[in-house]
């Protein structure tokens, strides 16, 4: 049933309909809450070029691109969750397996790639697991498959891709840097050659972490300097409000004023709705009267919970993973500053502050590594130009964590 608690006679009602809490699950669209108003810029980006979408890990990019999908009602378009694949050919089977699942008539579609790949083979090839031979042809046949695809009539063809860094970081271990930088250049060609072709590209780990790495190995083109790149935020914190109450509704957790819990836990988890769901999922089995200090306990518990709810433990991790070994503690070092800090403070001041822990010797190693905290969502600059971690929470797990309390 929905309920109307907008306000009446507002001219922003929102409908707000009784949700279950999920965190860190698959949500379907109607769960999908206050993104609205991106998914409408998304699509407008999308009537022009292709996009890189990126954000902090679990801000909601899966959610996004799976709702845009699945109401893409009149438009082409095809999901795929790259997260497994690890070679090309494995890339372009899933291709298939995508194109020829979500089109009726995903086999004639197909027809071009499937006679090019039986001229490869010398036999013909059922089902979708490719010969070994697209090993070695996986671009002839990435390319066929596009282009059998866009050749259809039906107007622009949307590949929304999940995972395609991940993906792109494991054939480069597996396969080597030239096979992903190939993979990357195919693509860009595509997009060149076929206007109504878009892709977006996101996932759990940005684009830059492999591009950086690529670069190193004397990769020179620009890969995706054709697509427009759109970060996605926290929610609003009414949109945060708003998720709160519908899960407070959902899981029937009985609350003197819930409008005023709600707005508790969008502000102490910075508008970002995965926090929101765990804080509520809490709730949900929470003994006794619950109030505004119930929900500052909540957090705090979760911040320091060694199970790691909150996936927090993963802002320590990826530097490790992604970063060089030499850049770790650099890294390591600029963000312990930043966590102590109260306000935002200038370069200045936080590469003075680093020289009194650890020896400089070129500061504009520390100006690539703030640059690259700031890509990977860790830190932003003011526009008076001095910096601080980007989301308060996070700033207080590091605190926390690495033990800089006091
Ligand atoms: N708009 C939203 N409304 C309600 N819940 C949301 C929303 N966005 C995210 N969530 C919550 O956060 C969780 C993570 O969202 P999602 O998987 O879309 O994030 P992601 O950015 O793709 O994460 P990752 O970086 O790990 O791939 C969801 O399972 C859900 O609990
Ligand atoms: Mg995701």
């Amino acid at each position: 049933m929905k309920t109307n608690l907008g306000g009446t006679g507002t001219l922003n009602a929102v409908v707000l309909q009784a949700m279950k809490t999920n965190p860190g699950g698959s949500l379907s669209p109607s769960e999908v809450v206050g993104r609205d108003a991106l998914i409408k810029q998304l699509w407008r980006a999308l009537e022009k070029q292709s996009v890189v979408l990126s954000a902090e890990r679990r801000m909601g990019k899966t959610s996004i691109i799976k709702k845009m999908h699945a109401e893409s009602a009149g438009k082409l378009t095809v999901y795929q969750d790259l997260e497994k694949v690890g070679t090309p050919r494995e890339f372009v089977e899933s291709i298939v397996e995508s194109v020829e699942e979500r089109l009726s008539t995903g086999k004639r579609v197909a027809e071009g790639f499937r006679s090019l790949l039986q001229n490869l083979h010398g036999a013909e090839v059922s089902g979708i697991k490719l010969p070994e031979v697209a090993d070695r042809e996986w671009k002839v046949l990435l390319v066929a498959i596009i282009k059998d695809l866009v050749a259809k009539p039906g107007g622009t063809v949307y590949f929304f891709w999940d995972e395609l860094p991940l993906m792109l970081y494991k054939i480069q271990k597996n396969s080597g840097e030239t096979v992903a930088m190939e993979i990357l250049d195919t693509l860009r060609s595509l997009r060149q050659t076929y206007p109504l072709l878009r892709m977006v590209y996101t996932g759990s780990i940005g684009l830059h972490n492999v591009l950086t790495s690529l670069k190193r190995a004397g990769y020179a083109n620009a890969p995706i300097n054709d697509m427009k790149k759109i970060d996605v935020p926290a929610l609003q914190l009414i949109d945060a409000e708003n998720l709160a109450l519908q899960l407070i509704m959902g899981e029937n957790i009985q609350v003197a004023d819930p409008q005023i819990i709600a707005k508790t836990i969008a502000q102490s988890v910075d508008g970002i709705a995965f926090y929101v769901q765990h804080v509520v999922d809490r709730l949900a089995n929470w003994q006794g009267t619950i109030e505004a200090k119930t929900i500052k306990d909540i957090v705090s518990n979760y911040l320091c919970d060694a199970q790691d709810p909150l996936d927090m433990r993963y802002f320590q991790e990826r530097i490790k993973t992604y970063y060089l070994r030499e850049e770790v503690s650099l890294a390591y070092g600029l963000l312990d500053i930043l966590s102590t800090e109260t306000v935002a403070i200038s370069f200045g001041n936080l590469a003075n502050k680093l020289a009194s822990r650890m020896a400089i010797h070129d500061l504009e190693a520390i100006r690539s590594m703030v640059e690259l905290l700031q890509l990977d969502h860790y830190i932003q600059q003011n526009p008076e130009g001095n910096y601080a971690f980007r989301f308060p929470l996070i700033q207080r797990y590091w605190k926390l964590n690495r033990g800089l309390s006091h």
